[in-house]
């Protein structure tokens, strides 16, 4: 299906802020070993990013802030094509073709959907219909691989079923696509409650470590980070603070959960937490700087989305044009 015979991985992240090492644990990092094997798409999703209160500069800003981050963290723009979502129509055309294949049920039983609605605040009809834009990202390009935290398994279900769907009603026409998700710290949890997943829009600063914060910030939001009774380092359902922490440290030293208990054996939580900074210190300097070396160039930034853009476009052109003539659309006349 696409021009070259390599496979296709597309990810994406929303621009609702600063990235957090959850991000980079449990998705960017991995993105960034794909680049030279496979042909790679990662939109910088927007049109999701409004589905939940924004405020448009912001989202502006922010938009471009990400692919300044994306290129910090070793998504090399040679290599793939950054581009924004909303820059390519596509995505919201293919959105309605695959809604109107998506039964009711299936987007109420989402539980991102269900946590969100829990909270009580105003939902709009867009944050319920998000999965199925998610969906369409990933089936405009027929994606074979789809690498995320695993937080996104149930929106990848719903997208390899709606595939599925299309497939059977219309003849075969997208690949499913597989889900990839990361070895270790596939979930990064909140460093104030443990309970939760870390969340760039968390507004409880101390909960997250974001991509940019100083050394600094960072030893202080580790020394505050919630741990659990007792005082072993050790990893277990009874220790989800400690847990997390060895498993960020995983993530970035690239050791295992049990070498770290050992080496951990007989020593304080104090100072556990003190090596667990220095080591995402270590492991984010090279990342902060490099973001704020190309963050304030907006010019070099443009051109690269200008160029994931036209790439993107080209290929979502196609398989729309497909998809129209086989719901029975009639052809475009230009
Ligand atoms: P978003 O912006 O929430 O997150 C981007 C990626 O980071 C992963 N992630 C985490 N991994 C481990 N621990 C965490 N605490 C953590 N928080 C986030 C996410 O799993 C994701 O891989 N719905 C998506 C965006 C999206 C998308 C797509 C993804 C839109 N279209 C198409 C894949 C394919 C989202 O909100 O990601």
């Amino acid at each position: 299906m696409s021009d070259s015979p390599r496979k296709t991985v597309l990810t994406a992240a929303q621009p609702t802020g600063i990235l957090t090492i959850g991000n980079y644990l449990g998705a960017i990092k991995h993105w960034a070993k794909l680049v030279d094997e496979y042909e790679c798409l990662f939109p910088l999703v927007d049109m999701h990013a409004i589905t939940v209160p924004y405020v448009p500069a912001e989202l502006r800003q922010r938009t471009r802030s990400l692919v300044a981050q994306y290129i910090a963290c070793g998504l090399d723009p040679e290599k793939c094509n950054l581009f924004i979502q909303s820059h390519v129509t596509g995505h919201a055309e293919l959105a309605w073709v695959l809604g109107c294949l998506t039964p009711l049920g299936e987007l109420q039983r989402m539980t991102q959907f269900k946590d969100k609605t829990a909270k009580g605040s105003p939902i709009n009809s867009g944050l319920f219909f998000y999965p199925v834009l998610m969906a369409a990202d990933i089936l405009l390009y027929n994606a074979d691989l789809v690498p995320v935290g695993e937080d996104q398994k149930q929106h990848l279900e719903l997208a390899r079923n709606v595939a599925e769907r299309f497939n059977s009603n219309y003849s075969e026409t997208f690949k499913i696509p597989e889900p990839k998700i990361a070895a270790t710290a596939a979930r990064v949890l909140s460093l104030q409650d443990p309970a939760k997943k870390m969340s760039k829009s968390d507004e409880n600063q101390g909960a997250t470590i974001l991509l940019n914060d100083s050394p600094d910030v960072i030893d202080k939001k580790i020394s505050r980070a919630v741990t659990d009774s007792g005082s072993e380092v050790k990893a277990g359902s009874d220790k989800p603070g400690v847990t997390n922490l060895l498993s960020i440290m995983c993530g970035f030293s690239g050791r295992s959960i049990e070498e770290l208990q050992s080496e951990f054996f007989g020593v304080g939580y104090g100072d556990f937490k003190k090596r667990v900074a220095e080591v995402v210190i270590e492991g984010l300097r090279p990342i902060r700087e490099k973001f704020e070396s190309v963050n304030d160039d907006k010019a070099y930034l443009d051109g690269v989305l200008k160029e994931g853009e036209e790439v993107a476009q080209k290929k979502a052109y196609k398989i729309l044009s497909k998809v129209h003539r086989k719901v029975g659309f009639v052809e475009r006349f230009r």
